[in-house]
C-alpha cells in the first residue's frame, strides 16, 4: 500500500470507529413509533390500547405520565429495585432502547392523570 492509500484507509477506519461508537453509546433519540409498536404488541393487553384503559382498576394508567418517570419505573422493575412479579417479568424482556421508546410513546399520549374528577 502506498503512503497515500494508507492514510486514506486510516481516515476511513477512524470514521467507521466514530460511527460505531455513536451507535454503541446509544446517542439516538427515542423512537416513538417503535415504542407504539411494542406497546400495542405487549403492554396494551394490561394497560389498554391508549394507555388510559387498564384491564383492572389496580393497573396504572401510563398515558401522559412523564417520560423520565416511566423510564425510571421500567429500569427499577428490571433491576428488582421496584418489586412486582408481573411488571418485573415484563421489564426483563425489554432492551434499553425499548424502554426509552416506550417511555417516549406513553409520555406523548394525552393523559387523564391530572384532571380526573
Ligand atoms: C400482565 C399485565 C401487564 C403487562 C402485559 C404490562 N404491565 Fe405494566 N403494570 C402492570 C401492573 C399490575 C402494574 C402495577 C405494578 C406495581 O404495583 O408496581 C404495572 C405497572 C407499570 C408501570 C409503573 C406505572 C406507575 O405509575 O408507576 C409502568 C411504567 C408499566 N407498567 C409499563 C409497562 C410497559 C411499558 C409494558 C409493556 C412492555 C407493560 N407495563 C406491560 C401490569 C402489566
Amino acid at each position: 500500500m502506498s503512503n497515500d492509500q494508507h492514510s486514506r484507509a486510516r481516515r476511513i477506519g477512524t470514521l467507521i470507529g466514530a460511527v460505531a461508537l455513536l451507535a454503541a453509546t446509544g446517542a439516538h433519540a427515542a423512537d416513538i413509533a417503535k415504542g407504539k409498536e411494542k406497546a400495542e404488541q405487549v403492554c396494551a393487553a394490561c394497560h389498554g390500547k391508549d394507555g388510559n384503559t387498564p384491564i383492572d382498576p389496580s393497573y396504572p394508567r401510563l398515558a401522559g405520565q412523564h417520560g423520565d418517570y416511566l423510564q425510571r419505573a421500567l429500569l427499577d422493575y428490571q433491576a428488582d429495585h421496584r418489586k412486582n412479579p408481573i411488571m418485573g417479568a415484563q421489564a426483563k424482556q425489554l432492551s434499553r432502547a425499548d424502554i426509552e421508546n416506550l417511555a417516549a410513546y406513553y409520555a406523548s399520549l394525552p393523559g387523564t392523570l391530572s384532571h380526573q374528577r
